[in-house]
């Protein structure tokens, strides 16, 4: 087991997509150091949240390494997994398609078109309350598949100010929280 500091993400740049990709070659630079750190280092094994092919970057990074690494990914569970888990739902409709976005871009496009149904992940920001809560249901799930997990659901409207006070309760608590939701367009 090798510790490194992991470096911080220039949250200052004016352009998200630059600032993110110093901070992987920073990263990048971090992991390579830490593996000269060993003698003999040969194979490296590095554990992330959920599926490294959902909102990760550690395969971006790892590709930055010279010379570039064979890799061999174990699949995970997602966290839209868990949620539609905890939650006991399926993803999507019959034969209708979904989108997965980032708190970020529904704070700023709005529920994306052409699905009803939405998944949104890193979302520090509870972005839901940018949307008009009429005809959309919530599944929110926080510190999923852990001792900590918890679950709310129901019309956004009501079940909206319920995950705002349990995620600000479950913070304070813990000093930190992931969470993710699914909002769905109720039929017409
Ligand atoms: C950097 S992304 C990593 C996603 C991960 N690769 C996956 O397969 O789910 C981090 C985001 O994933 C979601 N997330 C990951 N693990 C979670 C968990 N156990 N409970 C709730 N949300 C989780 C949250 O939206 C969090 O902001």
């Amino acid at each position: 087991m090798v510790e490194f500091a992991l470096p911080r993400r220039d949250a200052a740049n004016p352009d998200y997509c630059t600032g993110v990709d110093e901070w992987h070659d920073a990263i990048a630079l971090a992991w390579a150091q830490a593996i000269a750190s060993v003698p003999g280092a040969r194979r490296v094994a590095l554990l992330v949240w959920g599926d490294p092919a959902l909102y990760d970057s550690t395969l971006r990074i790892a590709a930055r390494l010279q010379p570039p690494p064979g890799v061999r990914v174990i699949p995970g569970i997602t966290a839209v997994q868990a949620l539609c888990a905890a939650h006991a739902i399926p993803l999507n409709e019959i034969g209708a398609p979904f989108t997965v976005t980032t708190g970020r871009r529904l704070r700023e496009d709005g529920f994306p078109p052409g699905t009803d149904t939405c998944i949104v992940m890193l979302d520090g920001e509870t972005s839901f309350r940018s949307l008009d809560p009429a005809g959309l249901e919530i599944w929110w799930g926080a510190y999923l598949g852990m001792e900590a997990e918890l679950t709310e659901c129901g019309p956004l409207a009501e079940a909206g100010p319920r995950i705002l006070a349990a995620r600000a309760a479950a913070r304070e608590q813990h000093g930190w929280i992931m969470d993710i939701y699914l909002l769905r367009r109720r039929a017409r």
